[in-house]
This record gives C-alpha cells, sequence and structure tokens, in this order.
C-alpha cells in the first residue's frame, strides 16, 4: 500500500531532488499535491519550480498550489546567495506546462486532512513551516487527518548555517516553527547534523550524469552549482544534500537513527532566535515532542536517490 503524503517545499536544488526522489517512487508513495512556499526564493518563483519538475518528472498527474507569500511574523528573507537567482540554478529549466492550481496552498492541505482519514496523510516539510502552521491555526481540526510531519529543519550539535545559532527553513519563520513543535503532532525532524554527513561528493554525482537522462541531467546540475557554494563555506569535499533526507526517510527509514526528545524553538528577538533548542541528554524534565535524526548511512543514501531518479524520464 502507498503512503500518502503531502510536499510543502520552497524549490531550492536539494527540495527539488526531493521532489524527483518522491516522485519516482509512486509504488510507495501517493503524492497528493506539492504545496509551495516563500523561502529560499520568493513564492513567485518556488511555484513555478515546483510545476518544472513535475514536468520534468512526466507527473502531470501531481497538482502544485501556491501557499504563502511571507512569514507568519517576520519580513521574508530568501537565500540566492546559495541557490542562484532561479532557485534552481544549474540546469537550463524550459518554462513551466503543468498549471498552478487556483486554491490557496494552505486550503488544499486544510481540504485534504479534512476529507482524510485520521491520521492518514504525512506532510513532509522542506522549507520554512508557514503553509503547515498556517493550516493548523486557521482549522485547527484538520490536525486529525496528520499522520506525522517529517521536517527538514533546525540543528543543534552542528550549530546554525544562517546564524551561529538557526538553521534557515526555521530561521525564515520561528513563529511558524513554535506553532508545528507545540502542536502535539508526531513529528520527525532531519537537523543539520543528519544532513551534515550527506555530502554531494564528486564521487556521488557522477552516476547522475552517467544517466543521460533529462531528470539526471537536472540532479548533476544543480548539485555541481551549490556545491560551489558549500564546499568553500564548510571546507568540505562537497554540500549537504539535505531536503531528500525527509522522503529516503519515508522510504528507508533504517537509513537513520536518532533519540526522541523534548525540541523548543526560541522565538524571542536576539542572538539566537530561531534556534531549535534540543534536550539531546535529558537535563530537563519536559515531554520529549519530537524524534530528532542524528545519524545516516550517506552511503545507502546516495544508492536510493542514484536507483531512484534513475528510473524517471
Ligand atoms: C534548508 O534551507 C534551504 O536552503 C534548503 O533548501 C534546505 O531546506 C537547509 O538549511
Ligand atoms: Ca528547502
Amino acid at each position: 500500500m502507498t503512503r500518502a503524503i503531502i510536499i510543502d517545499t520552497d524549490p531550492g536544488q536539494d527540495d527539488a531532488v526531493a521532489i524527483l526522489l518522491a516522485l519516482a517512487a509512486n509504488d510507495a508513495l501517493d503524492v497528493r499535491g506539492i504545496v509551495a512556499v516563500a523561502g529560499n526564493v520568493p513564492l513567485s518563483l518556488t511555484q513555478a519550480n515546483a510545476r518544472r519538475l513535475v514536468d520534468s518528472a512526466g507527473r502531470a498527474d501531481v497538482p502544485v498550489y501556491a501557499g504563502c507569500a511571507r512569514p507568519m511574523v517576520q519580513p521574508l528573507r530568501t537565500a540566492e546567495y546559495v541557490h542562484g537567482q532561479s532557485g534552481i540554478n544549474g540546469y537550463d529549466w524550459p518554462d513551466p506546462v503543468a498549471p498552478l492550481q487556483d486554491l490557496h496552498g494552505v486550503d488544499f492541505i486544510i481540504e485534504s486532512l479534512l476529507a482524510a482519514d485520521d491520521k492518514e496523510i504525512t506532510l513532509c516539510a522542506l522549507g520554512p513551516l508557514t503553509n503547515i502552521a498556517m493550516a493548523l491555526v486557521k482549522v485547527p481540526e484538520c490536525a486529525r487527518g496528520i499522520r506525522e510531519i517529517v521536517m527538514m529543519g533546525g540543528g543543534f550539535f552542528t550549530g546554525g548555517n544562517t546564524t551561529p545559532a538557526a538553521e534557515f527553513n526555521i530561521l525564515v519563520d520561528p513563529h511558524a516553527a513554535h506553532v508545528v513543535f507545540e502542536s502535539g503532532l508526531p513529528l520527525t525532524l532531519m537537523p543539520l547534523d543528519v544532513t551534515h554527513q550527506a555530502l554531494v561528493t564528486k564521487e556521488r554525482i557522477a552516476p547522475f550524469a552517467a544517466m543521460n537522462t533529462r531528470c539526471g541531467d537536472a540532479c548533476a546540475g544543480m548539485f555541481g552549482f551549490f556545491n560551489r557554494f558549500d564546499s568553500e563555506k564548510y571546507g568540505a569535499e562537497g554540500a549537504p544534500l539535505h531536503d531528500p533526507c525527509v522522503i529516503a526517510y519515508l522510504l528507508e527509514p533504517s537509513l537513520f537513527s536518532g533519540k526522541n526528545i523534548p525540541v523548543k524553538i526560541d522565538i524571542a528577538p536576539g542572538l539566537t532566535l530561531g534556534m531549535t533548542v534540543m534536550d539531546w541528554w535529558g537535563v530537563t524534565d519536559d515531554a520529549a515532542n519530537c524524534m530528532v535524526m542524528n545519524k545516516i548511512d550517506a552511503d545507502g543514501y546516495f544508492a536510493l536517490l542514484t536507483k531512484m531518479i534513475g528510473r524517471l524520464p
């Protein structure tokens, strides 16, 4: 039986690879829709990029929605300095053909959850948590339809990647993250602690280029683009491949391990705004609210990605 998911995303090269991975896995995942959010680049680009990915994968059956154009409280901050002006630089993308749905992305999430069985749908969050928090705030009873929220965001032992304390997705909309982490829903987090073990080395890019397919070329091109910035930033042999960890976890959970612990989001203005404060060592009496991963079998992860992207046109 397939697992029903909604992907909430701000493509972004790593979001793009995550979306392709999910679309390739149509025997395991039933992608009910893709909802764009403002993040790496503005919403006008993230929604267009999501449509380009559906086109590339030949999956016109998957509807794409536009969600929120800015965070709940703060002004939007974007990351063109990492992802390029389009968000998915590195490949010569054609204009999107797949339509943008009329329904607002937040309403799509709400309507899908209300129409679902109890705990039926897994929300895959690859960007700032604005749309998901807005859905929970607008119609709290829609939470009934959520099986789990699997997110890429935060970091603890690695520190932050956008400020010393905060990771990009959480920092862009810390108030939305606060709503999600206080929701009491089953949460699974792929923080920087995991993604910084999954580096896109030259050896790992080569099989994508060798596929000689549209999606293989797109992945190889995007990897090459964002490797330039991150390899220099971290002094590593390749960039961390963040967002596909969320989808890989659904397909092969045994690639990851971690701990169920209390996590709180710092929403106070100041040096640590957007920090994911994790009680890793159990030094408080707070209740655990999130399964936080801290280890990945990186070779297994790239083997899965290579196998699955190889299925696409
Ligand atoms: C996260 O921020 C974005 O730049 C990436 O797409 C990923 O979701 C990593 O901090
Ligand atoms: Ca992202």
